[in-house]
């Protein structure tokens, strides 16, 4: 996440995420599912731009209409900062839109995550790392990930978060059918025939730990099944990525984008380019290591 200064403005990048794995394990008596996840930045991502204000107000900006509320992620993490620490300074952010919405990349978490850790920063609030994580998971299940960045295990309804290796560098081919998919949709179509015991996520954890040639092979995303037969077009843009020529591909979170991992961008490319040619919504990204992701907050706060 790196960060620049320019007249008084502090920009901050937002990155995108992908789930490697998505075990659903079952579901839990406060209607979460409980979740093993082995969650991946990635280098599409959002813009935020900071600005102190004199008075304490917050003042917020989306480009995206449908975003530029106080509903918005932003917005709501600015609160919980400021309820959290008294902190009464104000706050001009400026959030300009990448990553598709409800698209299953988690662009709002990320955005969330990304303004606790630059406010933490230019308001100097010396919030410890647990604190932050707090702070994300009562801003919803997916933005604690998104305070650690880079390869991390996600359990829990996902706020229980750990850094794991960074995956060995990826090209990353994102693809993103032309359907919105709400994430209580996708969990209430799961039924226990989905449910497993978490074995494709502690499988990759325990080659990402032991630093074994990774194979990446056994990918596995409870969701997908069941949001491809819901949605033709979720099935039929994977039929697509494959016939391109894309040999790993799996769907993100609750869907509906599709990814492909390469591990050349030789690879990659034809991929990408055909699917544009078809007039896909497609984007090129390759996988963020924790540095990368965290930049300039990590090495202020870590
Ligand atoms: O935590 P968040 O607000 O992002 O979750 C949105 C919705 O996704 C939840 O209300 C729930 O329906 C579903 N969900 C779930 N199990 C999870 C995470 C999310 O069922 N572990």
């Amino acid at each position: 996440m790196a960060i620049i200064h320019a007249d008084g403005w502090v920009f901050a990048r937002a990155c995108a995420k992908i789930n490697l794995t998505l075990d659903v394990l079952g579901r839990r008596a406060d209607g979460y599912h409980e979740l093993a996840s082995v969650m991946q930045t990635v280098t599409l991502a959002d813009t935020l731009a900071f600005r102190g204000l004199e008075d304490g107000r917050t003042e917020f900006f989306c480009d995206a209409p449908v975003l530029n509320g106080p509903e918005n992620l932003v917005y709501r993490a600015v609160q919980a900062v400021r309820a959290a620490t008294g902190c009464q300074r104000g706050v001009r952010i400026e959030l300009q839109k990448q990553t598709p919405v409800q698209g299953g990349l988690g662009g709002g978490s990320s955005d969330g995550a990304c303004v606790l850790l630059a406010l933490n920063h230019l308001w100097h609030l010396h919030l410890e790392r647990e604190q932050l994580l707090d702070l994300a998971a009562s801003l919803g299940s997916d933005v604690p990930f998104f305070v650690v960045g880079g390869t991390a295990l996600a359990e829990g309804r996902g706020e229980r978060v750990g850094a794991l290796p960074d995956l060995p560098g990826r090209w990353v081919i994102l693809l993103k059918p032309a359907v919105a998919i709400s994430t209580p949709a996708a969990f209430r179509a799961l039924t226990p025939a989905g449910y497993s015991d978490g074995q494709a996520t502690a499988r990759l954890v325990e080659a990402l730990r032991s630093g074994q040639m990774l194979l990446l092979d056994e990918l596995h995303n409870a969701l997908e099944e069941r949001v491809c037969q819901m949605y033709p077009a979720v099935a039929e843009s994977r039929e697509a990525l494959l016939k391109a020529g894309a040999t790993l591909v799996q769907m993100s979170g609750s869907g509906p984008t599709l990814f492909g991992l390469f591990t050349s961008l030789e690879e990659a490319t034809p991929v990408y380019q055909r699917l544009l040619q078809e007039g896909r919504q497609v984007w090129p990204a390759r996988t963020v290591t924790h540095a990368e992701a965290l930049g300039i907050f990590a090495s202020k706060d870590e």
